[in-house]
């Protein structure tokens, strides 16, 4: 089934209503990167508010707003931050900026708009866990983003925010904007860990987590930039106004990010909860000539799901549900004019490209899956090939050593289930190739 959304000249009244801008307020201010825009935009009043609270009043403060990571797993962050150990030893927090999921482009834009956001966030963060050093791991490629959070370290030590005895509290902290080493797989984090420790970045196996062995082998919080950066809003506003703001059972706002065949692609910061429909609605409808196929709720290691799941609201227990994840809101659209064959080709081709090559099944399995692709896009596919990508998907998923060996599994299987006959019309005959077998070695 395919769906046409109209472009309304203006959308719907709801889904006008889903539209909330929190983390993204500041986004459209401009000069809200400098420190005295900031404050005058009500920025380091959270934190004010935060040092009267105590480490484990703050703590359960953000227990009780249901707030859960943004970095793709949903993780509650207030049962993160508990997790840490108050045994008096060294410990830490570090910020997940690796955003490198096929599609995600939340963490960027926000680091470069409202980079003071994120570190007001790291110092309330690290003040609940009583850590005294916090890191924020930017993506390699991102210097950009790099340069301007250290600006943003820079004028929040110089007005007494960061550094020794912050507000005359007498809580320290530091916090290093470490540069990664650019690639995906350090976004992983334990991978993520290594590459901090100056590593080759490759995951350690869990358990142990790194709440009680991360960072040099200390207990280490590992939060995402969007989870962090909501955390001076929800001190300001109050744990029942961010439930509000989402629907039940998910609390808050979330950065959807929308590409593809739609009008106007970009960030939309909306309820949890909110629908594709809506979406594509507040995007100004579908591209002229395109009608909604299928889609990716929280970008490519996420199950891909139809044009039939346009109503399923996008939080994490309906996504689940509909047999996909919410991943990172990464919201790929794409039209009856996209093949999905050819979508899961280039994934697939990513992902063997990014695995770290540290266990078989991942290394070998994405490398002979693009194989079997291209032997099928041109045109030289049998019928077996498809028993061969789900068995090599079969024996990815959940032997592999980290998610990255999982979710590539995600676009092979949902598209199979989906969309059997597109790969029949490749192996058939009836779609001419996309390849000519001879010049890429298919066989
Ligand atoms: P996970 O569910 O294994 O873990 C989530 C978090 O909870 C981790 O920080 C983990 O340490 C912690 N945790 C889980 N069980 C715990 C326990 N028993 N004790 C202490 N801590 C515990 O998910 P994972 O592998 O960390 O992340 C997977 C997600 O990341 C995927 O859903 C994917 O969507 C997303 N992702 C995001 C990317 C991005 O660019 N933001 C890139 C690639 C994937
Ligand atoms: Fe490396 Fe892939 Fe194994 Fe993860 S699943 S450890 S990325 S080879």
């Amino acid at each position: 089934m395919s769906v046409t959304v109209p472009g309304p000249r203006r959308p719907r009244e709801d889904a006008l209503n889903k539209l909330k801008p929190v983390v993204t307020k500041r986004w459209m201010s401009p000069g809200a990167w400098k420190l005295d825009v900031y404050e005058q935009l009500d920025g380091y009043k959270a934190l004010r508010k935060a040092l009267k609270y105590s480490e484990g009043d703050l703590i359960s403060f953000m227990k009780d707003s249901g707030h859960r990571g943004r970095g793709g797993a949903g993780f509650p962050v207030g049962m993160k931050w508990q997790f840490v150990p108050d045994d008096g030893q060294e410990h830490y927090l570090v910020v997940n900026a690796d955003e490198g999921e096929p599609g995600t482009c939340k963490d960027l834009p926000l680091m470069m708009n409202d980079p003071h956001s994120l570190i007001e966030g790291v110092i309330i963060a690290s003040y609940a866990i009583k850590a005294s050093r916090a890191f924020v791991y930017v993506r390699g490629e991102a210097i950009h983003a790099a340069r301007r959070l250290r600006n943003a370290v820079r004028e929040a030590k110089e007005a007494g925010y960061l550094g020794k005895d912050i507000l005359g509290t007498g809580f320290d902290l530091e916090v290093v904007i470490h540069s990664g080493a650019g690639a995906y797989i350090c976004g992983e984090e334990t991978a993520l860990l290594d590459s901090l420790e100056g590593k080759r970045g490759q995951p350690r196996l869990r358990p142990p987590f790194p709440a009680t062995h991360g960072l040099y082998n200390k207990p280490t919080c590992i939060n995402n930039v969007g989870s962090i950066a909501a955390v001076p809003h929800i001190v300001l506003g109050g744990a029942q106004w961010w439930k509000d703001l989402g629907s039940e059972n998910a609390a808050g706002t979330m950065i959807y990010s929308l590409s593809g065949r739609v009008k106007r692609p970009g960030q939309y910061e909306c309820s949890l909860g909110t629908t594709l429909r809506e979406l594509i609605e507040l995007a100004g409808g579908m591209e002229e000539g395109h009608e909604l196929r299928y889609f990716t709720p929280g970008g490519s290691s996420t199950p891909m799901l139809s044009a039939d799941s346009i109503d399923v609201p996008l939080d994490f227990d309906n996504v689940a549900k509909a047999g996909s994840i919410l991943g990172t809101t990464a919201v790929m659209i794409f039209s009856d004019q996209d093949c999905p064959v050819v979508a899961c080709w280039r994934w697939i081709k990513f992902y063997a490209h990014e695995s770290c090559g540290k266990c078989t099944p991942c290394r070998e399995g994405n490398y002979w899956m693009v194989r079997v692709y291209e032997r099928i896009l041109s045109g030289r596919g049998q019928l077996s090939d498809l028993k061969l990508l789900e068995s090599a998907c079969k024996n990815l998923l959940g032997r592999s050593f980290c998610g990255l060996g999982d979710g590539a599994t995600s676009c092979v299987t949902s598209s199979l289930k989906f969309f059997r006959q597109d790969y029949l019309d490749y192996i058939e005959g009836h779609k001419p190739a996309l390849f000519d077998a001879e010049k890429i070695g298919a066989h």
